[in-house]
C-alpha cells in the first residue's frame, strides 16, 4: 500500500518523508478520514492519554473516557486490514469507589470489536515510590489481532540472546535456538528518564515518552518490512522512529503543535543520524 493514498484522504501533513506522515489533528478525524478512504493499515501501535490528569489530556469521567477511548479502538478496527493487528500500551487509573490502580485493560474488554492474543507485562526499575501500596512497575501492552487465524508474528526477529544454558545438547544437537530464545509475554525495557545526570539520551520535552526499545520489538515482532504502521497518539513520535530505522511507514496523528514541533526535529534528527551511519557502512 502506498503511504500517497493515504495522503490524499487526509490531506497535507505537518512534517513527511517518503515513509512518514504526521497530522497535527485530533486522531478521531484522522481515523475517519481513513475509514471513508477505504485504504487500510497493517498495525497500529500506541499509548493513549491514561486519564490521570497529565498536561496534554481533559480529564473525563470514567464512563466517557472508556467510551471515548472504546470508540477509538472501534475506528482503529474498522481501519485496519483483514490480517492486521493492534498493540495497545496502557497504565492504570483511579476508579472512585472501586479501586486505587485499574488496568485500563479492565475498562475495554466486552468494549472492542479486536481478538486478544495476550497481554504483555512490560517491567522497569525506575519510578515513583509508594508508601501505602506497592510501587508500580509495570505497564500493559495488549496485542489485538483482527483474524485470530492468519496475524504477523516474527519470533527470530525478537528472539532474546541472552540464554542460560547456550552450549546444552541433546543427542549431539544444540537444545537451544542458536538465535536465542522466546523473548516471553514480560518485557524488561528501561523507561525514558529525565533529571539531571540521569537523563536518557533520547529523551524529548514530551512529558509520557516511550523508550523506543520498546517500540522497535513491536515493529519487529509484529510488522513486516514496508508495512503501514499508525500510531493515532504519537506524542513526540517514537513509532515514526522506530519506523525510520526498521523499514517501516508511519502515519502519526498528534493534536497539540508544540509536540508536533518535537516530531519534526527529532525526525530530522534520526534521518541525519541514518544517513551517517549509512554512509559509514558504505565504506566497508
Ligand atoms: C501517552 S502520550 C503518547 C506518547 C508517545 N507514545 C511517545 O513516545 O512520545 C499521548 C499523546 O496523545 C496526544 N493526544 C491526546 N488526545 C489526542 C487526540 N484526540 N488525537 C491525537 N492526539 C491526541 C497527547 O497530546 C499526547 O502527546
Amino acid at each position: 500500500m502506498k503511504l500517497t493514498n493515504f495522503k490524499n484522504a487526509l490531506g497535507t501533513p505537518y512534517f513527511e518523508t517518503d515513509s512518514i506522515l504526521i497530522y497535527n489533528m485530533d486522531c478521531k478525524e484522522g481515523i475517519n478520514a481513513i475509514k471513508n478512504s477505504g485504504y487500510r493499515i497493517d498495525c497500529t501501535i500506541t499509548s493513549p492519554p491514561y486519564n490521570i490528569g497529565k498536561e496534554y489530556e481533559n480529564k473525563m469521567d470514567i464512563t466517557e473516557y472508556r467510551d471515548w477511548l472504546a470508540s477509538i479502538v472501534n475506528g482503529i478496527y474498522d481501519i485496519t486490514s483483514d490480517v492486521g493487528a493492534f498493540l495497545l500500551n496502557v497504565g492504570y487509573l483511579e476508579v472512585t469507589h472501586r479501586g486505587k490502580a485499574v488496568p485500563i485493560t479492565y475498562l475495554l474488554w466486552d468494549h472492542i470489536k479486536f481478538y486478544l492474543i495476550q497481554e504483555i507485562i512490560w517491567n522497569y526499575g525506575a519510578g515513583v515510590a509508594c508508601k501505602r501500596m506497592l510501587s508500580p512497575r509495570n505497564e500493559k501492552i495488549l496485542w489485538y489481532v483482527k483474524n485470530a487465524h492468519s496475524y504477523t508474528f516474527n519470533l527470530d526477529e525478537i528472539r532474546d540472546p541472552d540464554v542460560k544454558y547456550p552450549n546444552q545438547k541433546k543427542n549431539g544437537k544444540l537444545r537451544c535456538n542458536t538465535l536465542g530464545k522466546n523473548p516471553s509475554d514480560v518485557w524488561q525495557i528501561a523507561k525514558v528518564t529525565s533529571g539531571e545526570n540521569r537523563s536518557s539520551v533520547e529523551r524529548t520535552d514530551h512529558p509520557a515518552q516511550f523508550p523506543t526499545d520498546l517500540i522497535d520489538r513491536m515493529v519487529k515482532g509484529f510488522t513486516n518490512p514496508e508495512d503501514i504502521i499508525l500510531d493515532p497518539f504519537i506524542g513526540s513520535g517514537t513509532t515514526a522512529v522506530s519506523c525510520m530505522n526498521n523499514g517501516r511507514k508511519c502515519i502519526g496523528f498528534e493534536i497539540r503543535e508544540d509536540y508536533c514541533d518535537i516530531i519534526c526535529d527529532r525526525l530530522d534528527q534520526a534521518y541525519e543520524e541514518k544517513r551517517e551511519q549509512e554512509s559509514i557502512l558504505s565504506l566497508f
